[in-house]
């Protein structure tokens, strides 16, 4: 951690965790930040759902629910971004507080609950960036979801997609989120193909030869015969990826009194180990059917590595982020580099999955 994020990180943490959010959003938005390339090195660019990665190391989705903060997150060195969770309406989320802290197990629980503009503000500042994107390496996937009060999902997903299927490199199906009553009861076979046939027929009508990839971002929390349920379902849709995964519903027992009974999603490093199991199990069922991105947990070079090595093409992070700062994704990809040389490998291609023999 970079000297200059000790001494804005001590004054972040007194503040209030979305108070200190959203001074960070402000200030990558007036330009304080660290710029640093995505591009390092020729062993890390992949060629991953139809596009050129210039690394695996992406921002994954809760960070800018807003598509505010594209191009600083992208110049930061991360070699993609997940924008949203974007709903069609514009919605306040949970009551607050609603985002905690364990500083001393670098983990965070939240009950945030899909807050956001919706579409019209999204599609806003996604226009903005859009502007100057020719200039900017990085590639840009747009994560959405229901809003609370929808009753029928495959609605707000289908228009969702209708709207934005031709702004997005790719789009994350999200029903994973603990925070909205219901949406995990997405995650079961006949549901699930319900719904991706409905989103699929919505981009085939907006999208032309070559439809945007979609994906599906499941939960950490699953059995091995829901695993290995969902991707025969995803197999049979035919979908482009998944991301594996979002925040768990578990409580280890070392948690800091207090912040353990905060209702919610826990991230940060007690899911890391977890969430790379989940990775290695999902893998053994799609390897070479389709691409995995490994969320969960990721601090380091090491955490990164295990989750490729698990089967993962690319690797997402959040949690990351808040405590070793704004230079997290250019040392994971230094450090990548490294242990890829370690361990003879040419291109990280070759690590993926290393694992499984
Ligand atoms: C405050 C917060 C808000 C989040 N909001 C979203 C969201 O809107 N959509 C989503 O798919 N995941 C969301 N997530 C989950 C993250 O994208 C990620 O899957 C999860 O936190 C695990 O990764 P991490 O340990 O690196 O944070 C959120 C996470 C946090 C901490």
């Amino acid at each position: 951690m970079s000297f200059l994020y000790k001494v804005a990180r001590s004054a972040l943490f007194k503040a209030d965790p979305e108070k200190a959010h959203s001074m960070t959003l402000q200030a990558m938005r007036s330009g304080a930040y660290p710029k640093k390339a995505s591009a390092i090195d020729d062993a890390l660019i992949q060629e991953v759902l139809g596009f050129r990665f210039p690394n695996p190391v992406g921002l994954s989705a809760g960070f800018d629910k807003n598509a505010e903060v594209i191009e600083p997150v992208l110049k930061m060195g991360f070699g993609f971004t997940e924008v949203g969770t974007v709903t069609p309406k514009p919605q306040d989320g949970n009551p607050k507080p609603r985002i905690f802290r364990d500083i001393e197990n670098e983990a965070v629980i939240n009950r945030m609950g899909f807050p956001n503009g919706g579409v019209e503000v999204f599609a806003e500042n996604f226009a903005a960036f859009q502007k100057k994107r020719a200039q900017i390496a990085g590639i840009v996937g747009i994560n959405i979801g229901m809003n609370k009060t929808q009753t029928e999902p495959a609605l707000d997903y289908a228009a969702l997609i209708t709207r934005f299927a031709k702004d997005a490199d790719y789009l994350t199906i999200n029903i994973s989120s603990p925070n909205t009553p219901g949406l995990r009861n997405l995650q079961s076979r006949g549901p699930l193909l319900e719904l991706l046939d409905a989103v699929k027929a919505a981009r085939a009508e907006v999208t032309d030869d070559t439809p945007t990839p979609i994906l599906v971002k499941f939960a950490p929390d699953l059995s091995d015969e829901q695993i290995d349920e969902l991707c025969g379902s995803v197999i049979d849709a035919g979908i482009e990826g998944v991301i594996v995964g979002n925040t768990t519903l578990d409580r280890p027992d070392f948690l800091s009194d207090g912040f353990r009974d905060e209702a919610g999603g826990l991230s940060g490093k007690p899911l890391t180990e977890k969430s790379t199991r989940v990775i290695g199990k999902f893998y053994k069922h799609l390897k070479g059917v389709m691409p995995i991105i490994g969320v969960g947990g990721i601090s380091n070079a090491d955490d990164a590595y295990a989750k490729i090595k698990a089967g993962a093409s690319l690797v997402q992070l959040y949690t990351g982020l808040i405590y070793q700062g704004p230079n997290i994704a250019s040392d994971i990809n230094h450090g990548l580099l490294k242990l890829l040389r370690d361990d003879g490998y040419e291109h990280i291609s070759q690590a993926v999955g290393a694992d499984h023999g």
